[in-house]
Parts: C-alpha cells; sequence; structure tokens
C-alpha cells in the first residue's frame, strides 16, 4: 500500500523502481494499492502509472500487465472508516493475488501524517494479518530529537522496530554501497584506513539546482536537516566504521551506531568555528541567471535557512583520533557531484622533487555521482632521463565494467524491503544519534541571524567553507577536477 501515491516521489521513483523489478521478476506475487485523498479510479490510476513508467504511451503488453496489479484508495488518514475500507480491499487482493497476507505499507507523503497513520493501521486492523508487516517511512523522520522521539513512539505502536524501514536513499546509491566494500574486500586499504595514514577525509554532495517548489518544507529544514542530519551522516558512518563481524544487518548497523556514538559533540561556543552555513544568492548557472534562495516561492525575504553547509567533524575512538572528516553540501552549487576524497598522509620525505611539498599527496576518490566509480591518485617517475614523480591515476569505471546501468537507488532498497533485509534503512539509535549531534548546532544557528545571502549560485559555496580546512592546513579536493576515466 503506498500512501501518497498519487504523490511526486510515487511517480518519480516509485512506479519506474517496481516496474523494474517486475521486468527482472522479482516481485513475486504482488498487488499495489495506491491511497491518496484525491478521487480516482482504478482505471485513472494504473494510466497515471503507465504514464510514469512508459512516458511516450507506446504498446506495451508487458506495461499492461504490470499496471493492472495497481487499485486505487481514496482515503481520509483521520476516518477509521476510511481504514476498514481499505483493509477489506487488502484481503481481496489478498486471497485474488494469493499474497499469504504479507503487507508492506509505504508512507510517501508529508510527514505531518506519519504518525497518525501508523496509529490507524494498528487501531483499524490493518496491521493484524497472518503474514509479514513492514512499514517503509520516507524522511524527514523528525525535526529534531524530541520531534523524532514523538513520531517514533507513534509508529512503534503498530510497529516492531525491526518492521520499521525508514529509508535514507543515499543507502542505496551503488556506490555509497561500494564503501563498505572496497573497504572490507581489499587487503590494500583497510591496513591504511586510520589515523596513522589518513590525513583527512573530505565528504562533498553539492547540487545544481536550487530550492525549487519545496520553499515551504526547506524553509523549516534548511541544509542541516535536510542534507546532513540524513545522508551526510551515513556516509560519515559508513567510511569510519570498524568491520562488522558479519553482514547482518543487526552488525552492520550497530557498527554504524557506534560511529555516531564517538562523533564528537559541538560546544555552542564551537559550533561557529567547526561549521560554516551559507544561502545562495543570485548568480549564474550554465550562463542563466538565476534568483536569490531569499527571492525564491514560499521563502522570506529575510530567511535565516542555510541552503549550505560545511563542517569539521571528530570522531573520538581510536581508528580516527585527529582525523578531521570534513563535510560539504549546497545547493545551487557549481556542479551536482557526491564525491568523497581520502587523502593520505604525506611520504615522510620527497627524495624526486626538489622543492619541499611538491610530490603530491595520495587520494583515493569515490565518486557517488553522477558518475560512479573510484580514483586512486598516485606518483609514479616522469618519463625521461631524470627521476623526478609525477602524479598519476588508476580510474575504475562503475558503468563500464559490464556496460549495464546499475539499479537506481529506490529499486534497490525496494527490492531489499520485499526481501526483508533492512541493513540499508537507518535504525532508530542512528536516527536519534544524529539528530542529538544535529540538534547542537540548529540550537546555536536559529538564534543568531547570519547576514544571508553569502555565497553567489554557481559557485562552491562561502569562502568561510575554505577557511575550515586552511586553518587545519589543508584545502578542498575540487571535485569538478577530480574525474573518473570511462573505461
Ligand atoms: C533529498 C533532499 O533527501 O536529497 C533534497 O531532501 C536533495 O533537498 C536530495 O536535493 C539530493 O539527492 P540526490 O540523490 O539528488 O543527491
Amino acid at each position: 500500500m503506498i500512501f501518497g501515491a498519487t504523490g511526486d516521489l510515487a511517480k518519480r521513483k516509485l512506479f519506474p523502481s517496481l516496474y523494474n523489478l517486475f521486468k527482472k521478476e522479482q516481485l513475486g506475487r504482488f498487488a499495489v494499492i495506491g491511497v491518496a485523498r484525491r478521487t480516482l479510479t482504478n482505471e485513472e490510476f494504473q494510466n497515471n502509472v503507465k504514464q510514469s513508467v512508459n512516458p511516450d504511451g507506446a504498446e506495451n503488453s508487458e506495461i499492461d500487465e504490470f499496471a493492472s496489479r495497481f487499485y486505487y484508495h481514496s482515503h481520509d488518514v483521520t476516518d477509521s472508516n476510511s481504514y476498514a475500507a481499505l483493509n477489506r480491499l487488502a484481503t481481496e487482493m489478498d486471497s485474488h493475488y494469493g499474497l499469504k497476507g504479507n503487507r508492506i505499507f509505504y508512507l510517501a507523503m508529508a510527514p505531518e501524517f506519519f504518525g497518525t497513520i501508523a496509529e490507524h493501521l494498528k487501531l483499524d486492523g490493518l496491521t493484524e494479518t497472518q503474514g509479514f508487516k513492514r512499514l517503509v517511512i520516507e524522511k524527514p523522520f523528525g525535526h529534531d530529537l524530541d520531534s523524532a522521539k514523538v513520531l517514533n513512539n507513534q509508529i512503534r505502536t503498530a510497529f516492531s522496530e525491526d518492521e520499521i524501514y525508514r529509508i535514507d536513499h543515499y543507502l542505496g546509491k551503488e556506490m555509497v554501497q561500494n564503501i563498505e566494500v572496497i573497504r572490507f574486500a581489499n587487503a590494500i586499504f583497510e591496513p591504511l584506513w586510520n589515523n596513522r595514514f589518513i590525513s583527512n577525509i573530505q565528504v562533498t554532495s553539492s547540487e545544481v539546482l536550487g530550492v525549487e517548489e519545496r520553499g515551504r518544507y526547506y524553509e523549516k529544514s534548511g541544509a542541516l536537516r535536510d542534507m546532513v542530519q540524513n545522508h551526510m551522516l551515513q556516509m560519515v558512518a559508513l567510511l569510519a566504521m570498524e568491520p562488522p563481524i558479519r553482514l547482518t544487518t543487526d552488525e552492520v548497523r550497530s557498527e554504524k551506531v557506534r560511529v555516531f556514538r564517538a562523533l564528537r559533540p559541538i560546544k555552542d561556543s564551537d559550533v561557529n568555528q567547526y561549521f560554516v552555513r551559507g544561502q545562495y544568492g543570485k548568480g549564474k548557472i550554465q550562463d542563466l541567471e538565476v534568483p536569490a534562495y531569499n527571492q525564491e516561492e514560499m521563502v522570506s525575504p529575510e530567511s535565516n535557512t542555510e541552503t549550505f553547509v560545511a563542517g569539521r567533524l571528530m570522531i573520538d575512538n581510536f581508528r580516527w583520533a585527529g582525523v578531521p572528516f570534513y563535510i560539504r553540501t549546497g545547493k545551487r552549487m557549481a556542479a551536482k557531484s557526491t564525491k568523497i576524497v581520502v587523502q593520505f598522509k604525506d611520504i615522510p620525505m620527497d627524495l624526486y622533487n626538489k622543492q619541499e611539498g611538491s610530490v603530491n599527496p595520495n587520494l583515493l576518490v569515490i565518486h557517488i555521482q553522477p558518475e560512479e566509480g573510484i580514483t586512486l591518485y598516485f606518483n609514479a617517475k616522469r618519463s625521461g632521463q631524470s627521476l623526478n614523480s609525477t602524479p598519476v591515476k588508476l580510474s575504475y569505471a562503475n558503468k563500464g565494467i559490464d556496460g549495464l546501468n546499475t539499479p537506481e537507488a529506490y529499486e534497490k532498497l525496494l527490492y531489499d524491503c520485499l526481501r526483508g533485509d533492512a541493513t540499508n534503512f537507518t535504525h532508530w539509535d542512528e536516527v536519534a544519534l544524529s539528530w542529538s549531534f544535529v540538534d547542537n548546532i540548529s540550537a546555536v544557528w536559529e538564534n543568531e541571524k547570519e547576514s544571508f545571502p553569502n555565497y553567489e549560485s554557481g559557485t562552491m559555496g562561502p569562502k568561510a567553507a575554505d577557511e575550515l580546512l586552511e586553518k587545519d592546513g589543508f584545502f578542498w579536493w575540487p571535485v569538478t577536477d577530480l574525474d573518473v576515466e570511462t573505461c
């Protein structure tokens, strides 16, 4: 059952992902009930589904068959009678398609209704089923720790922790999942993956798009809650965690939780020293003038909301003591790019180059998007008579290996949920710890007005973000110059 079935997420991500799974015969026996407020017939809903997976509308019997499994229920989220009717429909589908009472409830709608829906699912009998029941819940999971707790308590009345699948779509990205494989399936990286050999790690997720039509949500959220509390901290956890003893959901998630527990909390007086916020002003994106954030729809001209965050995180454990993890994310930046740069320490002395410091540090770059791959930067002999070194690179482009497009994040996550594998979903403990980390920062920022806008659209953010690294003797490796070769 998809709640919010007429919404954007369903149309853009969920229907196409389900269709891909259907084509690969990974859906098994299934039916989908679309649930939303609007009045639609099954046929109209099925047409929406077809339109989403096949925008040019060409005849396709496979799509017709796929869409025929979709049913629609017009719903009022606060009305028990409406849930009772939904339950009857689900029971009918169950016996018609032989679904053994297995139910997945996917909440792809406004978060203010998450708790109410979960409570009604229990109250009105939808969770009383012979098979499994699972709840998939989109972000935002609360607005801060307190509201997240309230929401969690509401959904826990109807679902146990292991029935709850909290989506962080970054955890479905191919190269985010690859982080642990790169680390734990190679003998050459893990021995160096610590404070003896790594000088700093930089995680950048920059976007070119602005806030678009999401001003109302974003004004209350800002980049810290929208990106840092979830996606950025999740990537840090995967980079920093200890090898799990095995790859079960519990083992992996508990290693990530230990990273969150080791994150050094930021004192109020240090927030502006280690965290930088920005808001985009007007500027140019690919030669087109774009407006400032505070001129966007549903945004206050006086807005104090950040559209950019850079920060320095410290992980206080034996492995990472002294190694800064720098994170940076923002809207209306120069490029759409998510990259991780692992910078290794300098060699003790440079034998090959006359000028001190002229040899480049080794870098391991993990390209998350738009291109997917890994590049290792190292130094080799410059061809010719003299013994000088020059930086060279080894690249692996993920899509090059078999010419296939890797599945989209949502496709993978839906498949995991169908199989009952919650490893790539966030556990409550991760959510709680990451909120408490972020709450420290937002509490300070909410009380201090920043002079926004402070970066021009189409740039890599405010100058203070560069100074954050300069203070430690580092600089952001320019994400636009670190490319991956296509094999
Ligand atoms: C979402 C945020 O979680 O992630 C958006 O709410 C952001 O504001 C998006 O644009 C970025 O995702 P991706 O996959 O495009 O990097």
